[in-house]
This record gives C-alpha cells, structure tokens and sequence, in this order.
C-alpha cells in the first residue's frame, strides 16, 4: 500500500480574510488532485473560517498551549482550536523552539493535550547550520525525537514528523537529494525504536525552500512522506505547483 503524500502549508503569521479566497482556490484543486493529501494551517484568528470555505482539505493549528484552559493570557487550548475546526496542530516549529524558548519537553506535552483533545500532530524536528557543520545534525534530532515525541497506546498513528533543517527555511537553500533521504531514512530508525512496527507507518514529511521547481525531487527521496511549506504556500498558485508535483510523484509509483 502506498499512501498519499501529504502536503501541509504551514501560513505561519501570515493571513488575514482576504485570504480566504487562496484556502478556496487550494480546496477547489486538491478536489481534482486526490493523489496528494492537503491540507494548511493558518493562523488561529482563520481556523474558522477557513474551515468554512475549505471542505476538502484539512485544517490545523500551528500550536497549541499544553493545558485544557486555565489563566494563560494569549494562549490558546487545543480543544479550543479543536472546537474552531482544526484536525491537527503543528507542534515545536523551530520559530516556536527558538522565539518562544520552547524545550522538547514542553513539545512533547503539547502533542499529547492535541492528541488527548482528539487531533493529530506534526512534531517538527531539525538542525541548526552550526549543528550540521560540526557532523552532529542525525544526533541532534534523534535527541529531539527522543524528548518531543508524544508517547502511550496508539499514539503513532495520530503523529506525523516534519524534518525542517533549520538553515533551509526561508532561505532558499535546501540539502542534497541525498541529505534529505539519509536524514529520512535515520529519523525512520528512530521512530520503529520509540514505537515499534507503528513506527514504520507514521509519515515524515521535509520542510525547508520547498518550491514548486524543487518539489519533485525533494519528494521523491528516501522515506519523504510530503512536505510541510511555508512560503510557496500563501498562494494557491505556487502552492498548487508542489501538490500538482506530489499528486504526479504518485501517479509514477501506482
Ligand atoms: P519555507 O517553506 O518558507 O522555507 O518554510 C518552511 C517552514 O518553516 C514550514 O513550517
């Protein structure tokens, strides 16, 4: 069997109704191209209304706080972004892990409120330049699994992994074909080591300068089960272009 790539287009703090009419177009495309799983996930103030506008794709949150609710000012619950219409949220975004000072520890608490609040999660996971420079990049994020992933019974299938080096994103440079399939291949290692035969199954996805003129190739190195995109995917045409490539990536291989 083999599953549909799944395309996520991570809006970050980019967005407000005006684009609304890019979630409509996107939806309106990934009709046509059922070999991709779409979906975006927009700031919170759109969860809504894009859930509105957009039946087709999913929709997810790019955090959530780990508690159920409580006296945190400004943050914002997973069963809250659930109730807006969110079926995932991202978790430990390296912008998340470096702005905020967010530890694996507390990433790894906020994937199981999601999950335990009934959503999926997209753990994200990568190295620093400096890190993949001094040869460490494969141990930095088997460390970063190791603290972010979410444990307990049938959490794997609700996880997917998002390796995003962090020096490829918003940059334009991207790792070699090559880099990214031994990066795949050795978080795959990690994940059958956390969770058994499940591991085997869960998707990682590359984020990082993916375009729709690299996506092709990025998507089809080893163990590449999608991508998580930023930029190229704030407008529906751009975006379009990697799930039109993801959607053909699937068509070779069935
Ligand atoms: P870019 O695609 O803009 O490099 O961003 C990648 C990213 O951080 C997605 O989460």
């Amino acid at each position: 069997m083999t599953t549909r790539p799944y395309i996520v287009g991570n809006w970050k703090m980019h967005g407000t109704r005006a684009m609304l009419a890019e979630a409509r177009a996107i939806d309106r495309a990934a009709e046509r191209l059922i070999k991709a799983e779409v979906a975006i996930a927009p700031p919170f103030t759109l969860i809504h209304a894009t859930r509105k506008e957009a039946n087709l794709i999913g929709i997810g949150a790019q955090d959530v706080h780990p508690a159920d609710g409580g006296a945190h000012t400004g943050d914002v619950s997973a069963a809250m972004v659930k109730d807006a219409g969110a079926g995932f949220t991202i978790v430990g975004h390296s912008e998340r892990r470096a702005n905020h000072q967010e530890t694996n520890e507390l990433v790894k608490e906020k994937a199981e409120a999601a999950i335990a609040a009934g959503m999926s999660v997209i753990v994200c996971v990568g190295e620093t330049e400096a890190e993949r420079d001094s040869g460490e990049a494969e141990s930095v994020v088997a460390k970063q699994l190791e603290g972010s992933l979410p444990t307990g019974d049938g959490v794997a299938e609700k996880v997917t992994v998002a390796y995003e080096p962090v020096w490829a994103i918003g940059t334009g440079r991207t790792p070699t074909v090559e880099d990214v399939g031994a990066m795949h291949r050795s978080i795959r290692e990690k994940l059958v080591a956390i969770y058994g035969e499940e591991g085997s199954a869960v998707r990682i996805l590359y984020g990082g300068s993916v375009k729709p003129d690299n996506a092709a190739e990025l998507l089809a190195a080893d163990e590449v089960g999608g991508a998580l995109v930023g930029g190229a995917s704030l407008t529906a045409e751009s975006f379009l272009g990697i799930i039109i490539a993801a959607a053909e990536l699937q068509d070779e291989k069935s």
